[in-house]
């Protein structure tokens, strides 16, 4: 089998890392790829959000299957494109794909399913917002309601913060306060069936302590040693199954990956956001855990076979990556600087890369997210041990890295 991803951060990388390992697959492409991607798969240069590239790209390679890593190019219909020339594509429509692109389309279907999420108010003028802010109350949550790569998001308890930033969007929504833990839940959908991957955490905050800055997320682990018993079937049940019903009805059916983003409340499960694609990092660990040869359950996405493949098998033990950021990221990351110390030498540990280029053959820094270092072990504990030993042995001027990630979960 032949696959093309689309896509250049750490999420194409472990997707092209995975299909690479699937002894069905004979060729992986990935446009347009990074550094490290290039030592998994063949790289060609495409603008991702242009459909008509995409596909005569894909009809130039003959694949058998196109994977859509990020948003932009779902949002923009890039799977439409694809579909409409006959190309097998693992992402869902555009249509479907505003389930992340407007908070206010997903508000929407989640209340038309009865999906437990936050309450939320629609607000486009300031008098409207701040009424939003009070009936609410501390802690504000303020969302812009277009694609923000994750930084569209502000949690305060200041107010004329929250204010600020509703100004500054053309539209927000503006929603309860979520208390609890938060989980990542992947349910891969053909449009009729979907199948639950291992849950994962996610560390969204730059610094240590949950501290700083909204990013893309800092680093992840699988699974979740103290997720409550019956958790993922409680999500498929509650949230994944009738969002894909209430999709359907509307003539919108979702294949692809439907990302649940979730808070477990002292009321259960409710939805913070739903996304449209695989996570980044999340999908680092979680593919890395997965033992069922990736490119046939993807393609079973694809084509409408998701009720006939065979159960998942997931390997023992547990998965965690370290991001390691650009000096600076999120806010504006420096660019340009060579990266040494790769590949890391410890055992069960790997780099994958996120933001990466090749400058006269060294790999140099290009993006906010530079590598995910994942770790691998017996369990939590063991994993994140050997996925900090190799952060250690990496050197890029100015960057950093939070170093808790999967610590609470590690505890004996
Ligand atoms: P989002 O882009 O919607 O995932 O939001 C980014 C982050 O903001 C989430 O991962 C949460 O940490 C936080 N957040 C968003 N919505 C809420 C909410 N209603 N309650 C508590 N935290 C939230
Ligand atoms: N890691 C969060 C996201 O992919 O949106």
């Amino acid at each position: 089998m032949r696959v093309l991803v689309i896509g250049s951060g750490g999420r194409e990388h472990a997707l092209c890392r995975s299909l690479r390992l699937d002894p069905a697959v004979s060729e992986v492409h990935c446009a347009p790829g990074n550094a490290g991607i290039a030592e998994d798969a063949t790289l060609h240069p495409v603008v991702p959000t242009d459909g008509a590239a995409v596909t005569s790209l894909a009809l130039r390679l003959g694949v058998d299957l196109v994977v859509v890593g990020p948003e932009a190019p779902l949002v923009a219909g890039v799977a439409d494109a694809l579909r409409a020339a006959g190309v097998a594509c693992f992402g869902p429509s555009g249509q479907a794909a505003a389930i992340e692109g407007s908070k206010a389309f997903a508000k929407d279907v989640m209340t038309a399913a009865g999906v437990p999420t936050a309450r939320a108010y629609t607000c486009v003028t300031e008098e409207e917002a701040a009424a939003a802010l009070d009936a609410f109350g501390p802690p504000y949550v303020v969302k812009d309601d277009g694609l923000a790569a994750g930084k569209g998001v502000v949690v305060t308890d200041a107010r004329d913060e929250a204010l600020d930033h509703a100004r500054a969007c053309e539209r927000v929504v503006i929603e309860e306060y979520l208390d609890g833990p938060e989980v990542s839940l992947f349910a891969l959908c053909d449009g009729e069936t979907a199948v639950a991957l291992q849950p994962a955490q996610d560390f969204k905050r730059a610094y240590d302590g949950d501290k700083g800055p909204n990013t893309g997320g800092m680093g992840a682990y699988t699974p979740l040693p103290w997720a409550p018993e019956g958790l993922t079937e409680q999500v498929m049940a509650r949230i994944v199954r009738p969002t894909m019903a209430e999709l359907n009805r509307r003539g919108m059916p979702y294949v692809g990956v439907l990302y649940a983003g979730l808070a477990l409340t002292a009321d259960g499960p409710r939805v913070i956001e739903f996304n449209a694609r695989f996570g980044d990092p999340e999908t680092q660990v979680v593919l890395d855990r997965l033992e069922t040869p990736l490119a046939g359950l993807l393609l079973a996405c694809a084509t409408g076979g998701l009720a006939g493949h065979p159960p998942l098998r997931w390997r023992e033990g547990a998965a965690v990556t370290v991001v390691v950021a650009a000096e600076n990221y999120p806010a504006d990351p420096v660019k340009g600087d060579p990266i040494a110390g790769l590949p890391v030498e410890v055992e069960g540990a790997y780099v994958l890369h996120a933001g990466t280029a090749l400058d006269d053959n060294r790999v140099v820094s290009s993006g906010g997210r530079v590598l995910d270092v994942v770790g691998t072990g017996a369990d939590v504990a063991e994993a994140r041990a050997r996925a900090y030993e190799a952060v250690g042995q990496i050197t890029l001027r100015g960057s950093h890295h939070r170093t808790d990630i999967a610590l609470a979960a590690s505890a004996p």
